[in-house]
């Protein structure tokens, strides 16, 4: 078997295209312009292209997009004074603090002041909680992005076994969340799954990954997915991205799992512009919770 590639780039396109129709009828109805609000501390470059990809995407959508760009030796309380600065202004709706600050910033102390409502990210404690309790206000944007991307190519996950490796609170934790709820915004055939979490220090590793009908890697390994570790016919989610002197590599071996999986995603161009599309999606969320009009 050969995998078919799940094209996350032409399915973002789509979908941003959907939300930029969504945006201009928002403006339209409040005369309000959605407006998101980026903090990028120092030099990283992967955080620079990940920023500037999120503001060109606004900027496609409709919704405005202010960066504020800080270097590297930003202090914690100015960082904190610019969060509070934020969330007071009525015109801004989403606040996105890229991630990973400098190791002298306190990142949860930092993401933990981002006014909830502004929390397009669903980073926030209480985010999270409404989502673990099934009742999410912003829906976490690359597991959100994950779920949309199987939906949208009607590959059920209710009663499928999905084997999340890794868990980060940015994609592991969310993403097991998501799947494992009764029901989520696409309806129930998009939720209900029997869900494993498995990590660095899971014991037998191959054997579990090889139950999964839908493996989700996100260990930030390169190719760490083997074909000997994904069960034939299996939907694979590649989440990674790092660096090489090969250029951008996944978690999975994409050319080896490729000849066993059904579907796979690639990358470049699979899940990562999906994460990109669902942020457009929180932001017009953000400014509908925030304004009265559009009740
Ligand atoms: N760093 C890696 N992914 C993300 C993301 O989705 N949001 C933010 N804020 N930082 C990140």
């Amino acid at each position: 078997m050969v995998a078919v590639d799940l094209n996350g780039k032409a399915l973002a396109s789509q979908i941003r295209s959907e939300i930029a129709a969504d945006v201009t009828a928002f403006s339209a109805s409040t005369g309000v312009v959605p407006t998101l609000a980026a903090v990028l501390v120092g030099d990283d470059p992967g955080s620079q292209v990940y920023v500037r990809n999120k503001q060109r995407a606004c900027q496609e959508a409709g919704i405005s997009s202010i960066l504020h760009r800080l270097p590297a030796e930003t202090s914690e309380a100015e960082l904190l004074n610019l969060i509070a600065r934020l969330n007071a202004d009525t015109q801004v709706h989403g606040i996105l603090v890229q991630t990973p600050l400098p190791a002298h910033v306190d990142s949860a102390r930092v993401l933990d002041a981002v006014a909830p409502l502004k929390d397009v990210d669903a980073f926030h404690p209480e985010n999270v909680g409404l989502l673990v309790q099934g009742r999410p206000r912003f829906l976490p944007c690359t597991p959100h992005g994950i779920q949309q991307m199987l939906h949208r190519h009607g590959i059920a996950v209710s009663g499928r076994h999905v084997v999340v490796v890794g868990r980060s609170d940015i994609v592991g934790k969310p993403m097991a969340n998501l799947f494992m709820q009764r029901t989520s915004p696409l309806g129930p055939e998009a939720a209900n799954a029997t869900v494993t979490v498995c990590h660095s220090r899971t014991v037998g590793l191959p054997e579990i990954t090889r139950q999964a009908d839908i493996l989700v890697a996100a260990i930030g390994v390169p190719r760490f997915v083997s074909a000997a570790m994904v069960q034939p016919g299996a939907t694979v989610i590649d989440v990674g991205i790092s660096r090489t002197a090969d250029g951008l590599v996944g978690d999975v071996d994409y050319a080896a799992v490729k000849q066993v999986a059904a579907h796979i995603t690639p990358v470049p161009g699979g899940v990562g512009p999906m994460t990109v599309a669902m942020l457009l999606g929180n932001t017009l969320q953000a400014a509908r919770i925030q304004c009265p009009a559009a009740a």
